[in-house]
């Protein structure tokens, strides 16, 4: 397995109080694999990404339990210097907003070129070359005359080419992309989604999509990591869970897809808000606002259930897994 992320905790202590943003997070991405994570905004699904990528904000954030294992290896046990190491050789992470991520003063040649300077010891006409190169790859036309051109001067698509780019650059094992077409027009967020859908494949990397958009996944995810309140409540291979979820916050999102067929009708969506997670509701964290609760979901937690039936390979944490399955 490519990366393990095993029963991981963390706190944000602000002046408020304690929140609980992640609260036990297990899930898992071989090479090649694509895991889709997706879940309402304030679930958890950056923050478990900066934790396995070692840029938590900390303070406030901790991490207060868990392990995080990288190609078997344990990160959280690293050393600062030997997580830099690991960090953009072997992992990258591709953010939603690519103008604040990107260096304005920089032209997108030099930043890319300094990948291969700083990492690999190239001259500054190889670097160059490598930009060159890199930017061919995720189609940015005429990229011999652009390699000099400034983060400004180009379209929020090509931008976003760009920080694919720079996160492909030294060709690592694992990818987190972070809604990574979210600030994107609908037309350019598919081209952008596709072409890291492809490259995916063609370097045969892991992949974590994180998004809120499950319309989005059906397409180039293997399996989906569904999180609530900071955990998973729900993960199984990707036709699976659209064929039948066993959990009744995935029915929900998914119930909230807008449809082409379904063209007029007014569209489903949960009812009520995620908890503030400096107070979790006892029991089930989504037990108010689901259609299907009983009294048992109100005291307790349910665990991740091996759902036995509609496919293989599938954890529910719903006390009535089988009732939502059937239901
Ligand atoms: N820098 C921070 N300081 C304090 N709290 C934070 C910080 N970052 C995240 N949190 C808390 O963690 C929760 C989950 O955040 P996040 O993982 O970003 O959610 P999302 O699922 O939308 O990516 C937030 O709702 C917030 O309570
Ligand atoms: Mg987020």
């Amino acid at each position: 397995m490519l990366l393990e992320v095993r029963d991981l905790h963390v706190e944000f202590r602000t002046r408020d109080g304690v929140a609980k943003a992640v609260n036990g997070v297990t899930y898992s991405v071989d090479e090649g694999e694509t895991l889709a994570v997706l879940g309402e905004s304030g679930s958890g699904k950056s923050v478990t990404a900066q934790a396995v990528m070692g840029i938590l904000d900390t303070p406030p954030g901790k991490i207060t339990a868990g392990e995080i294992l990288f190609k078997g290896q344990d990160l959280l046990k690293f050393k600062e210097e030997e997580r830099r190491k690991v960090r953009g050789a072997q992992m990258a992470m591709i953010f939603q907003d690519a103008l604040s991520s990107l260096n304005p003063v920089l032209s997108v040649g030099a930043q890319l070129g300094e990948m291969f300077t700083v990492h690999r010891g190239a001259s500054r006409k190889e670097a160059k070359a490598k930009a060159i190169e890199l930017m061919d790859r995720v189609r940015i036309p005429g990229a011999a005359s652009r390699v000099g051109d400034y983060p400004h001067q180009f379209s929020g698509g090509m931008r976003q080419r760009i920080m694919i780019a720079m996160a492909l650059a030294l060709e690592p094992a694992l990818i987190i992309a972070d809604e990574p077409t979210t600030a994107l027009d609908v037309t350019v967020q598919a081209q952008v989604m596709d072409l890291l859908a492809e490259l995916q494949r063609e370097l045969h990397m892991g992949l974590i999509l994180i998004t809120h958009d499950l319309g989005v996944v059906a397409d180039v995810a293997d399996r989906i990591a569904v999180m609530y309140a900071g955990r998973i409540v729900e993960s199984a291979p990707v036709h699976d869970i659209y064929k039948a979820p066993a959990h009744p916050y995935t029915k929900g999102l998914l119930e909230s897809i807008p449809r082409l067929d379904q063209k007029g009708r007014e569209l489903y969506a949960i009812k009520g808000l995620p908890p503030n997670l400096m107070h979790i509701p006892p029991g089930c964290a989504f037990n108010p606002r689901c259609p299907m609760a009983q009294d048992v979901c109100r005291t307790d937690v349910p665990p991740l259930y091996e759902v036995t039936e509609a496919g293989t390979d599938r954890v529910s944490a719903c006390h009535f897994w089988r009732e939502c399955l059937n239901g």
